[in-house]
């Protein structure tokens, strides 16, 4: 019975909708104001730097409007759409993730509009394509909604038209930031979908038939490791995570490569965890246990934001290994005290079977250095530790390094997207928590500094190659509303990806 139920939903089922054409916002560019959008944006700051010439500040002022950042005002007309207008603050402190957020604002307060207008303001420093960038993600993200599973009568409508209303000097940066911004955001939503789709639907095996299905159209090579493939790689890590399951592992290769000479060389690895219980360490019944479906946001944001860099004409040669397989309690899962052998020989004792992402990690870091030409830097992404949302909270994912111009790279793609990063210390006077009686070392450390503990095992992997570490468990998901962010998994890493790869440049160590 719930194999059947199982089976016909997941034929049913499709996990990435919004890669689909049919839900795709039309995105336009226009001088004058659209007649047929259904509200009207426009945005004034808490100073004169930010102003609109439709809004007396006296006229808003009395109706308790200041300008504050996210502050927004609707303003009905009899005579055409509403208005909103939104705050941006000081002019001074305006960039682009104030605008990306003031957007958000207006896309939240225009309620289920269909067509939407926003009008460019004067932007100051920040460029017009970064302007347009910016605005386009905060729309889309903010009217992001996973709905396969709601009551038709219970779904927002998407949003068809967006309509940035920018003056006709700078039309073509307007449309080329605008474009990229589509091209962020679909990326984007396509990784929130991989988190927020069931993991009974999602498997390890069906990650892998949505990465080769998008193969073609992005310009990726996809290659596809079962479960033999990985024993014949040696890759314990992953085997031994997936031991338990009733669903076959996967390891998904993606290669892309630029037009011409590559700038420079990265390699991406990917925590799959298609649902995380715990293992035979099985997770309490909790809210953390319930959104584990989740644990494979690392992959997904590779995933996602591979799937944009033809389209973006990126330089960089990117190799991801995304780790898939779910964990869980069964008669054949690993025990507490088993000793698995990761990809290179090295041998790790597991204490707990809930420490699994740094497993499945290891097994992708050491392939990624096994590669030629060797990578200029590899950098992985995972919801890897509890510890890391503790000490950050759920707004920056924590960064951890052996090489510091690349962690500045990373930071610098955090602060463009906005999926900002915190950086930790490698503290290897604390690797010494990681010995082990019978292995090479433990899976855990001590109680303290466990996001840090978990960087210094997978750093016993990555043989001295410049690497950066992303732990996105914090930033993984919102518990409401905020911003671009809408409740639900974040697609986080996803846009911080694509900026990190269209600007990457090998670090001093690493140039050949
Ligand atoms: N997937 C979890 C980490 C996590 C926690 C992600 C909260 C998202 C939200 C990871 O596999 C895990 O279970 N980590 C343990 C590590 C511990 C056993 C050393 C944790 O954080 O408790
Ligand atoms: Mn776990
Ligand atoms: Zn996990």
């Amino acid at each position: 019975m719930l194999t059947s139920f199982h089976s016909r939903a997941q034929a049913e089922f499709h996990p990435a909708p919004s890669i689909e054409p049919p839900e795709a916002t039309k995105l336009a560019v226009s001088s004058s104001l659209p007649t047929d959008a259904g509200c009207i944006g426009a945005f004034v700051g808490a100073d004169e730097g930010v102003k609109d010439p439709h809004f007396d500040r006296a006229f808003l002022k009395a109706a308790g409007f200041e300008g504050k950042a996210g502050q927004t005002l609707v303003i009905p007309r009899t005579d055409g759409p509403p208005f909103v207008v939104v705050g941006v603050g000081a002019r001074a402190q305006l960039d682009a993730g104030k605008l990306r957020d003031a957007a958000a604002a207006f896309a939240r307060a225009s309620g289920k509009q269909t067509h939407l207008a926003l009008k460019l303001p004067d932007t100051g420093t920040v460029p017009a394509d970064v302007a347009a960038q910016a605005l386009t993600e905060g729309v889309l993200l903010a009217r992001y909604r996973y709905r396969p599973y709601k009551r038709k009568s219970e779904q927002e409508p998407p949003l068809e038209t967006l309509t940035l209303v920018a003056g006709s000097g700078n039309t073509a940066e307007v449309e080329l930031g605008m474009a990229r911004g589509g091209i962020h955001a679909r990326a984007t939503a396509f990784a929130r979908d991989l988190s927020n789709a069931p993991a009974t639907l999602l498997t390890a095996a069906r990650m892998a038939e949505v990465a080769e299905s998008l193969a073609k159209q992005c310009g990726l090579e996809v290659e596809v490791f079962d479960g033999e493939a990985l024993a014949r790689l040696g890759c314990g890590g992953l085997l031994g995570v997936n031991a338990g399951s009733a669903e076959p592992p996967r390891m998904i290769k993606l290669t892309y490569t630029p037009k011409g000479q590559p700038v420079g060389r990265v390699s991406l690895v990917g925590k799959g965890i298609m649902f995380d219980s715990g293992g035979l360490g099985l997770k309490p019944n909790d809210l953390v246990h319930a959104t584990m479906k989740g644990d494979m946001g690392g992959a997904g944001a590779i995933l996602a934001a591979m799937t944009a860099l033809k389209s973006l004409g990126c330089k960089t040669q990117v190799t991801a290994y995304l780790m898939c397989t779910d964990n869980m309690p069964s008669g054949t899962a690993m025990k507490l005290g088993d000793v698995l052998t990761v990809r290179g020989g090295k041998t790790v004792e597991v204490i707990n079977t809930d420490a699994e992402g740094r497993l499945v990690m290891s097994d992708g870091l050491v392939l990624a250095t096994e590669q030629t030409p060797r990578p200029d830097a590899i950098v992985d992404i995972a919801t890897l530790t509890g510890a890391c949302q503790r000490a950050l909270g759920v707004l920056s994912a924590g960064v951890i390094g052996n090489d510091q111009t690349l962690v500045e790279q990373v930071k610098g793609s955090g602060e463009r997207t906005g999926d900002t990063v915190w950086q930790l210390p490698l503290d290897r006077r604390l690797r010494q928590e990681l010995e082990s009686e019978v292995a090479d070392m433990k899976n855990v450390g001590g109680d303290n500094a466990g996001a840090i503990t978990a960087a210094l095992f997978l750093e016993e992997f990555v043989d001295g190659l410049p690497w950066a570490h992303i732990d996105m468990a914090g930033t993984a998901r919102a518990e409401r509303d905020n911003a671009w962010r809408s409740k639900g998994a974040t697609g986080y890493g996803t846009r911080l990806l694509i900026d990190f790869l269209m600007g990457f440049v090998p670090t001093r160590e690493s140039r050949h």
